[in-house]
């Protein structure tokens, strides 16, 4: 069985394909393609989907020209067989209506978002340190000089702008436009991060339209919990993250402890996230997201718990996911993804040991 996901057509008069496939009763994601449009009409390509080596024929009608608008393009373009919807999104307009009531309270240190001004304390050493180890030229002062993030769901910047400040070229995405206004404001008063920071109001889906194998690092902080559709979410990182590239995520996992500590203490009993913030069937647990991950061809390198003491307003490392967690992944390159995508058990274990060292020295 397949579902055909989004399809686009890019500036260069590309037309791009991702689908999904059920093997074995696994949905496993094809990398998306691209086929050169044709220009003129009608003609009949065939689509080859390739990973891990499988070759597979797809008929593909193409019914439009080179001046043919997206829009009319959708409605021409017909698989064999197949139907597919190009509304799907991963933003959740409830989610929409909650962020909107508190886009301008990101910077209050003492309000509604303080968790993630004190968040910063742990996840900005743990990337920083993470990109540190995997490269070997790194300007001194400026650590992450060279590198084009992309953090997604950025909200007022928080993240945002500590990255900036280690000196990489940071593009911060939200799809609310009143969040995107307030990280404007408050990066205005930081003339170092001008250069630095570009922050657009669009979703991410609005991005792979326009960007494929960009940046250097992903960021989802704080997000994955919000989306509407966590798969085609991670399928898109993958689609706008080079090969080789590296996606750091921090998350909640939906277990019991998660349900009671992060929903009826934080939010019913302490109020240190607004009510209704959060709801526990968007939670995800660690290895749903590996499984995830992996099914778009990333390899899953850390995974490691995150406490926050309330009464500290601080977070600390620990051993349990089964709160919140921060994950590291590194995208594959091309060869390896049409390869065995498993590294060996060994290695994958001494690469875990070492992260876990870098991240314990934070
Ligand atoms: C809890 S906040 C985290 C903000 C920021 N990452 C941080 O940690 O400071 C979640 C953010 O994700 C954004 N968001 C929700 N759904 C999204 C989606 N589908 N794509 C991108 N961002 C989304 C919200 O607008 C909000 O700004």
């Amino acid at each position: 069985m397949e579902s055909w996901g989004r399809c686009w057509l890019s500036r260069a008069g590309r037309l791009w394909v991702s689908c999904n496939e059920m093997a074995g009763g696994r949905k496993v994601n094809r990398r998306a393609l691209s086929l050169q449009a044709a220009l003129g009409n009608p003609c009949i390509l065939p689509l080859q989907i390739v990973q891990g080596g499988l070759f597979k024929k797809h008929k593909i009608q193409l019914t439009y020209s080179a001046r043919t608008s997206l829009a009319e393009a959708w409605n021409k373009i017909s698989f064999t067989g197949q139907l597919f919807s190009t509304s799907h999104t991963t933003v959740d307009p409830k989610e929409m209506k909650k962020f909107q009531l508190l886009a301008h309270k990101w910077w209050d240190e003492q309000g509604e978002y303080s968790a993630l001004h004190s968040m910063n304390d742990i996840r900005v050493p743990f990337i920083r340190d993470i990109v540190l180890n995997m490269r070997n030229d790194c300007p001194l002062g400026s650590p992450l000089s060279g590198m084009k993030i992309l953090d997604i769901g950025c909200g007022g910047g928080l993240l945002t702008e500590p990255l900036g400040r280690l000196g990489a070229s940071v593009t911060g995405i939200d799809p609310l436009e009143d969040n995107i206004r307030t990280a404007e404001l408050h990066k205005s008063f930081d003339p170092v991060l001008a250069k630095r920071i570009q922050y657009i109001s669009c979703s991410l889906e609005d991005l792979v339209e326009e960007t494929s194998e960009t940046f250097d690092i992903i960021i989802a902080s704080e997000v994955v919990e919000h989306v509407a559709d966590v798969e085609m979410f991670l399928r898109c990182c993958s689609e706008v993250l080079k090969p080789e590239g590296s996606i750091f995520i921090t998350t909640i996992n939906r277990s019991q402890l998660s349900y009671i500590l992060g929903i009826v203490v934080a939010e019913k009993v302490l109020g240190i996230v607004p009510a209704g913030t959060h709801e526990w069937e968007k939670f995800i647990a660690p290895e749903e997201l590996e499984r995830i991950l992996e099914s778009n061809g990333f390899s899953v390198k850390t995974v490691k718990g995150m406490l926050y003491n309330p009464l500290l307003g601080s977070w600390s490392w620990i051993r349990s996911t089964s709160i919140n967690y921060a994950l590291h992944a590194v995208k594959s390159c091309a060869q390896e993804q049409s390869g065995p995508s498993e590294p060996p058990l060994e290695t994958h274990k001494a690469q875990l040991q070492t992260e876990a060292s870098i991240g314990s020295g934070c």
